[in-house]
């Protein structure tokens, strides 16, 4: 009966998106009516257990029954899912080459230029001609690249949850998708977009509606609480309490945030110097940064950042579209949610 369901579904449906992070798993599913989009679903679910250390699967167990309890939850029946490659697990970048250049020599060649031959046969490599270029007289093109090893990990982790994997889509591009989804008038200039995760801290350089630079920055949430309870030996549930505000043995936020701030500092250089590499790289400068992930939710971070960083910065809403504010970490699932099997109007 799957024909008859597709066909009542009719081709605009939207398939559920899963972002499989290190904290947490979120879902979302986008439906599109009259070429609007609109948060169908929306709910996440924190492990129990450690299931990630860094980029390690270490409880698959755990990960499996989390993803089928959050389908329970949500009473989602859909077999079908789009996932992401984290950006600890590909590489992505934007090169300029001569427009008289083909296209495809020129990303194999740059390719080669920055791995050896062994890891460039442990990749999948995609490319995209940009519709828009930065410099006259050239091409920007889009550079992807995948290990394959984690292709065959992430997919079968999903299918022993049940699930079908219809889009893999690579995790810059979805933050950078939810991004111009939720602000259409924001091509003009570029943006650091900024997803503060639990393991990383991924940042973003996007301009024109697309990703241009990308870093991977080995800090988050959980770097902090391992700050925190160090300075104040704490458990981890109570520094998870401390971080959301509320007083843990007589220690105020304001005392949280001093030690807090030792992280972000580290965070804020890498995300200047990132900021940098671009303006060195296209001679342009970001106007404004936004903060996504749950660690965005940090009281004071906002006001923090803008003085480390003398800019603009905003919270995200990546279920903004649909009248959904806050929910920061939706951010990944959120730019998942909008790609759809044989989309043509995937920006990557
Ligand atoms: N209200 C809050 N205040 C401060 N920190 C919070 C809050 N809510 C969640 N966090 C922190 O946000 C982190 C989880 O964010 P998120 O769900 O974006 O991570 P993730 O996607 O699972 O991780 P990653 O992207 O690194 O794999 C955790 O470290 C958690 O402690
Ligand atoms: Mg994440």
């Amino acid at each position: 009966m799957e024909w008859l369901i597709k066909f009542f579904k009719g081709s605009d449906y939207l398939v559920p998106a899963l972002d499989i992070g290190s904290y947490s798993l979120k879902l979302v599913q986008s439906q599109r009516k009259g070429g609007k989009y609109k948060v169908k679903i929306y709910g996440k679910k924190e492990y129990r257990e450690q299931v990630f250390a860094g980029t390690e699967l270490v409880d698959e167990f755990e990960l499996i029954n989390s993803i089928k309890e959050l389908y329970n939850e949500l009473s989602v029946k859909d077999k079908d899912v789009i996932i992401h490659v984290p950006l600890s697990a590909c590489f992505y970048s934007v090169i300029s080459i001569p427009s008289s250049k083909d296209p495809e020599e020129a990303v194999i060649d740059y390719m080669k230029s920055i791995i050896s031959p062994e890891e460039f046969a442990q990749v999948n490599i995609d490319y995209k001609v940009l519709p828009i270029s930065i410099e006259k007289g050239t091409v920007d093109i889009a550079v992807a690249a995948v290990r394959k090893d984690f292709l065959d990990i992430r997919t079968k982790i999903a299918k022993q949850a049940g699930l079908r994997p219809v889009v893999i889509d690579i995790e810059p591009a979805a933050i950078n998708n939810q991004f111009y989804l939720n602000n259409p008038g924001k091509t003009v200039s570029p943006v650091c977009l900024v997803d503060i995760g639990a393991s990383f801290t991924k940042v973003i350089v996007s301009f024109g509606g697309y990703p241009y630079i990308t870093r991977n920055v080995e800090l988050g949430g959980q770097a902090i609480n391992e700050h925190l309870q160090r300075e104040f030996m704490l458990s981890s549930q109570d520094v998870e309490l401390l971080k959301r505000g509320e007083q843990v043995k007589d220690i105020t936020y304001d005392e949280a945030f001093n030690v807090i701030k030792k992280v972000l500092r580290k965070i804020a250089t890498e995300i200047m110097w990132t900021i940098d590499n671009f303006k060195d790289r296209f001679n342009l400068e970001v106007e404004a940064i936004y903060l996504y992930g749950g660690s965005a939710k940090l009281k004071g971070i906002v006001d923090f950042l803008g003085e480390l960083s003398g800019l603009e910065v905003n919270r995200g809403d990546p279920l903004g579209f649909s009248g959904i504010f806050g929910n920061e970490e939706y951010a990944v699932a959120s730019g998942l949610s909008i790609r759809y099997k044989g989309d043509k109007d995937a920006k990557i």
